[in-house]
């Protein structure tokens, strides 16, 4: 979308808002609602709305969360989600891909975010670490001279430009391995209610997963079983970390939408009935890739006039409820509540719905549900916000 178009589009999307925000529900809430409480594992949340992960490029310089990302927090808390799952937070200081992300390498971290799960329970909801790897996946070119990047292999990233150094060794893959069970482990220790393993977006763990990014011949390349063997390896060492009765989730990719070099959706089935094999506690389905535009990636555009568009990762979700008996947090273009309950109603294994845009338009948008579900969110899927991603917190453009 050029960036007329989306000023047009917000212009437009900002009228809406003004005008239905008041409006009385015409509707019923079906039989199972948004806004009843959920147990996910044995972690009981207040409603099924979940903050999906957003990084807000909040850290101090120890990458640890500033009083502007608890006061952040603290206010989309205030509006109504039973979940905020946070930014991805490194588990390597060195792989941050801005100066500004927060990061969990080590114990001396864990009072600080102490301090913010504090704050957020304080606020009425629970909060989920998500846990991941950059590589190249950095938007801001963050000390990229001045540093190692690791990837599976030396492709070039299609949206940073970004080449790996290197394409990490066996050794650096137990690395990887050990410091994302440490970093549960220090959630856990700093209260956080679960942690999502970030294995999606094209972010360096989900590259394993892609034939596009992985060219490895060892036994972390080629067939599916041998590119979801790190993801395995993780969830493992994680669960072991943590112990059986931790919820820990993992956001994936339905499907990635390449049509040549992605993961079929055969192959994600395979992925996702491992990682329930090996105890993971959720699934949520993302998807979409950053390669081929606007229309397959995760954060689509140009949703609000065509409501058909939204929720857009749905019908995925009804192939994995087939084959994985896990609960699913369905994530990307949720803005209508009549949309997100009827999805609710018709897949029995969605507990949850993920919202990320909206929230970061409209903190207090859940609350407003619960007053008007007709409620149209403000967000217009614009994408400035990610557009205008490392160069300085990330707010929406229309406040
Ligand atoms: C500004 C911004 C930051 C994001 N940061 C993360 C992140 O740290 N981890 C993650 O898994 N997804 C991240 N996402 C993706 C969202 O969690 C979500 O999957 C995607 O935006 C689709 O949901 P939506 O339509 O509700 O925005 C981010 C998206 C945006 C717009
Ligand atoms: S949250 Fe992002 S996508 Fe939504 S209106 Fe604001 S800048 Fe645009």
């Amino acid at each position: 979308m050029t960036r007329r178009k989306a000023m047009k589009v917000m212009a437009a999307g900002a009228v809406a808002a003004s005008v239905t925000a008041t409006m009385q529900p015409t509707f019923a809430l079906a039989k199972r609602n948004i806004f009843e409480p959920v147990t996910i594992g044995n972690l009981k949340i207040k409603n099924r709305i979940f903050k999906a992960a957003t990084s807000y490029d909040l850290s101090d310089h120890h990458g640890r969360p500033s009083q502007d990302w608890i006061d952040t927090y603290v206010e989309a808390a205030e509006g109504g989600p039973g979940m905020m799952v946070t930014d991805v937070t490194y588990v390597e200081f060195d792989d941050r891909p801005s100066h500004a992300d927060l990061s969990i390498h080590d114990d001396s971290q864990i009072p600080a975010f102490k301090k913010a799960v504090d704050a957020i329970h304080k606020a009425g909801s629970k909060v989920c670490m998500q846990l991941g790897w950059a590589g190249s996946m950095t938007i801001t070119g963050y000390r990229i001279k001045e540093r190692e990047v690791w990837g599976p292999s030396k492709v070039q990233h299609p949206l940073t430009k970004v080449t790996p150094t290197k394409a990490i060794s066996k050794e650096e893959i137990k690395h990887v391995v050990k410091t994302m069970a440490d970093g549960a482990l220090r959630a856990k220790k700093a209260g956080f209610d679960a942690i999502e393993l970030h294995f999606c977006h094209n972010f360096m763990l989900s590259q394993f997963l892609t034939p596009y990014y992985n060219k490895r011949t060892d036994e972390y390349g080629g067939p599916i079983e041998n590119r979801a063997r790190l993801h395995f390896e993780i969830t493992e060492a994680v669960r072991k970390a943590v112990g059986p009765d931790y919820p820990v989730l993992a956001k994936i990719h339905g499907r990635d939408y390449l049509e040549k070099n992605g993961m079929t959706i055969d192959e994600g089935l395979f992925f996702a009935k491992g990682l329930e094999k090996r105890g993971v506690t959720a699934l949520e389905i993302s998807g979409g890739n950053l390669v081929n535009g606007f229309d397959t990636m995760p954060w689509r555009g140009d949703l609000e006039d065509e409501p058909q568009n939204q929720t857009y990762f749905a019908a995925d979700a009804r192939k994995y409820s087939k084959t994985v008996k896990l609960p699913l947090i369905l994530t990307g273009g949720n803005r209508r509540m009549e949309i997100m309950e009827k999805e609710l109603n018709t897949n029995p294994h969605i507990v949850a719905f993920g919202l990320c845009r909206t929230l970061l338009s409209e903190p207090d948008l859940v609350n407003k549900w619960k007053e008007a579900p007709e409620t149209h969110a403000q967000c217009v899927a614009c994408n400035e916000c990610i557009a205008n991603y490392g160069q300085g917190p990330t707010v929406c453009v229309l406040n």
